[in-house]
């Protein structure tokens, strides 16, 4: 009944992060403001949960195009960035998927589900990729969609400008360039966009990964082909209605993405200062590191009640590392008062 390679393989798994300091998936750490909290229970309190919510969203596609900058008929909406990733997926013509290694997981897991194949090119040791050996790559198997994580989780840099530009030009297929991480970097995308280049984004790092809202930006008549594979109704009334009320107070998550950069800057500064930590660059609201001992240093932490991510078991260039999100203030005081400790 079920596929063989589906019985294969494990489902995604969340930690029990109950009572713990949570820094393992990126999120930010800030809950509303009570008076902002209270306003909008109001508007969800107006929400009609026995209808379905509204399919097309055009005034919600509306109010995103505004903020990004485009037209509203450039903007699809999808159940977190991943539900927009599978759209792209299921919709790309037969033919191979090239992306970076390492890099997010679900642009490989996802085409292995619709059984597309995944060629890998694998980063230098500093993270940087070669976009001549990457469109290199893309000829030979014959690729029809790449995706370029910029900047890229779970490495946390940013390609040049000329890297990706370069890929952009280069490659035929759909390019679909991932901004996950753009409220924390030092530049964007859009002016690439092109018929082939599409760009990726989400709100979840900005405050809402309870709501799962991601939008993707291309062109208004391929963003109308990949619409067709959209689940009707996929994004609910509830989150609906959440993200028009928030959008509208938008400068309060943009205040709370430089306090988490400045935060950055300090935890990085925090660690570079220890003994056998290596630290690497990041434009993210995360850092990557690597230590003699990543297994160790991860449960030692978990000991003391903070959850990060161990990247250990990736092996190859992530060896040893170990991913921390950038959380509020005590709670990163916390994580380095803990390093300091665990590592003398
Ligand atoms: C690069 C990148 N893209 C997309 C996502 C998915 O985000 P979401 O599905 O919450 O929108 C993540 C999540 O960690 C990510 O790191």
């Amino acid at each position: 009944m079920i596929r063989s390679d589906i019985k294969a393989l494990s489902a995604y798994h969340v930690p029990d992060s109950a009572g713990m300091i949570k820094l393992d998936a990126m999120e930010n750490p800030f809950t509303l403001r009570e008076d902002l909290r209270r306003q909008w229970l109001d508007v969800l309190a107006d929400v009609e949960i026995n209808r379905y919510p509204d399919a097309d969203m055009a005034e919600l596609r509306g109010k995103i195009a505004a903020h990004a900058g485009v037209d509203t008929d450039q903007v699809l909406l999808g159940n977190g960035s991943d539900e927009i990733i599978q759209m792209i997926l299921l919709s790309v013509c037969t033919g191979a998927c090239v992306v970076p290694s390492p890099t997010f997981v679900m642009y490989d897991l996802i085409s292995h589900w619709l059984k597309r194949p995944v060629a890998t090119v694998p980063l230098s040791a500093d993270f940087q990729l070669d976009a001549d050996q990457f469109l290199q790559v893309c000829a030979r198997e014959k690729a029809e969609v790449a995706f370029l994580a910029c900047p890229n989780n779970p490495t946390g840099n940013l390609w040049p400008e000329a890297t990706v530009q370069k890929i952009a030009e280069g490659f035929d297929g759909l390019l679909v360039i991932d901004e996950a991480y753009g409220p924390f970097s030092e530049r964007s995308h859009t002016h690439l966009l092109a018929k082939n280049v599409m760009i990726l984004r989400t709100f979840s790092k900005l405050g809402w990964a309870g709501l799962r809202l991601g939008y993707l930006i291309g062109e208004a008549e391929q963003v109308a082909h990949l619409n067709k594979v959209r689940m009707p109704y996929n994004i609910n009334a509830l989150t609906q209605a959440s993200a028009s009320f928030l959008l509208d107070h938008f400068n309060i998550f943009e205040q709370q993405a430089a306090n988490i950069r400045a935060e950055r800057e300090r935890v990085m500064a925090g660690l570079s200062c220890m003994g056998g930590v290596e630290t690497f660059p990041s434009q993210t609201n995360f850092v990557l590191l690597r230590v003699a001992d990543a297994d160790t240093v991860f449960e030692q932490l978990k000991q003391r009640g903070i959850l990060i991510k161990n990247m250990n078991s990736a092996r190859g260039l992530l060896a040893n590392c170990l991913r921390i999100t950038i959380g509020a203030s005590s709670e990163n005081d916390a994580v380095l008062t803990a390093l300091e400790e665990i590592l003398i």
